[in-house]
């Protein structure tokens, strides 16, 4: 069956991965296992390819194929959820923002847009289609082959927008723009209309620079300006702290990103900056659609990328990774009681085995999910990138549990809700 939106969708077979196809490939891949036609060195703990988990099964999966209500693997990577309290008895529902994947390698390039899908019980989830399509116009910052990751999306009670926030880079020119986009709907699952792209904080100096370093840069700067590298990742001699001073004008770099709304209504953007190595915490204007021109950089030096941030108990985590590409690695935790930090580094979350916990089982973060209806209970959302073949990444989603106050990620193959009645899986938190 052709999922909604079929029209967006570049050639289906490199588009959907079915049930049908699933089975097929579960044969093949069963034969060349026993033949030893393949040797496979993943360090992920997901499941077998042929797993998954049905529409309508109410047990997570974590790394199984997530199938949709048209049978297709979830194609939401790399995503967030929002909840949208219900108006009716029938209760509220939650809405699963992603990167529309396609097939092999071109997969990790936008070729159809942000998909959207609906569920009222986390498990069984509905396709709501396109929610930002990306456009054949040339020039365009949506133009088709676009890098379009990790949208997330907020409402804004004051202008009851929906208002969805990416990381973009321009068709083209591979890892170099890393602009943060912006989008907004009146109705949830969109359509969202494209407002721009830009390099955020442009003129403003983070609140916790020293008065002396707030100048850009100038002649005095040559030296450690030629040390700068856009390999992504850490490098010896990076130069910590002069990134920064360098975009004062033009915006600061935002790649990898989340969003989070607190408590008192303000939203904040969280963003790898400064070539990764350094993360903003970036405070949005009222209507959520610009920077409010406050913001913090943090852990700087330390090349952050896939933050994940969340409260509990009046306290503020945050899951993050190392960065080395699409290739996992340890999951870092941080926590501070002021949004503004000072952030203190808790180490990998991870439990188990070090072969699986140092790679963070294959994953990497992407979001927390709080769980309406119990208090304190979160879901970590992570990513198992497929680089080879996009459309093939696969959602690991856990329950986070406590220890002395932190939270902790273990693996499951199995679960569901009924966890978060089990001591050690909820926070007592009044804070979202
Ligand atoms: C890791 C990031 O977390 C992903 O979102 C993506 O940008 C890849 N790097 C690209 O290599």
């Amino acid at each position: 069956m052709c999922p909604k939106n079929c029209d967006a969708l570049p050639t289906p077979p490199q588009d959907m991965i079915s049930g049908m196809q699933i089975r097929k490939a579960v044969v093949i891949l069963l034969l060349a296992t026993t033949q030893g036609w393949l040797f496979t060195d993943r360090t992920s703990a997901a499941q077998d390819a042929g797993s998954e988990a049905k529409y309508g099964d109410t047990v997570f999966q974590p790394g199984a194929l997530w199938l949709d209500d048209h049978g297709a693997h979830i194609n939401a990577h790399g995503g967030g959820v929002l909840f949208v309290p219900g108006k009716t008895s029938q209760g509220g529902t939650y809405y699963w923002f992603g990167e529309h994947k396609v097939g092999g390698e071109l997969g990790n390039t936008a070729q159809v847009g942000v998909r959207v899908y609906s569920s009222k019980n986390l498990t069984a989830w509905k396709d709501e289609g396109i929610a930002l399509k990306v456009t054949d116009e040339a020039n365009t910052d949506l133009q088709r082959g676009c890098v379009l990751e990790r949208p997330k999306v907020i409402y804004n009670r004051k202008t009851k927008k929906f208002v969805m926030w990416f990381h973009l880079e321009l068709a083209g020119r591979a890892y170099t723009a890393a602009r943060s986009g912006v989008a907004v709907a009146d109705q949830v699952a969109g359509p969202y209309s494209y407002l721009g792209s830009f390099r955020p904080n442009a003129r403003v100096w983070p609140l916790n620079a020293p008065p002396t370093s707030k100048y850009p840069v100038g002649p005095g700067d040559e030296a450690e300006l030629k040390r700068i590298q856009n390999t992504g990742g850490p490098y010896d001699g990076y130069p910590t702290n002069i990134i920064y001073r360098r975009d004062f004008a033009g915006g600061q770099m935002a790649r990898d990103m989340t969003l989070f709304v607190d408590e008192d209504g303000r939203a904040y953007h969280i963003y790898a900056s400064e070539e990764n190595g350094t993360l903003h915490i970036s405070q949005l204007s009222d209507d959520y659609l610009r920077p409010a021109g406050r913001y913090v950089r943090v852990f700087a030096g330390s090349h952050h990328e896939a933050p994940a941030l969340f409260k509990a108990n009046g306290r503020y985590f945050l899951f993050s990774s190392h960065c080395t590409g699409w290739a996992p690695n340890a999951g870092r935790l941080a926590v501070a009681d002021s949004i503004w930090g000072p952030w203190q580094e808790l180490g990998n979350p991870w439990k188990g085995p070090e072969q699986k916990s140092s790679v963070s089982y294959g994953t990497q973060s992407t979001f927390v999910l709080p769980v309406e209806g119990h208090p304190g209970a979160f879901i970590f959302m992570a990513d198992e990138w497929r680089p080879k073949n996009a459309i093939d990444g696969r959602h690991v989603w856990l329950p986070i549990s406590w220890e002395k106050g932190q939270p902790v990620l273990e693996w499951q193959d199995r679960w569901d809700l009924s966890v978060f009645k089990k001591p050690g899986f909820s926070r007592g938190n009044t804070a979202r």
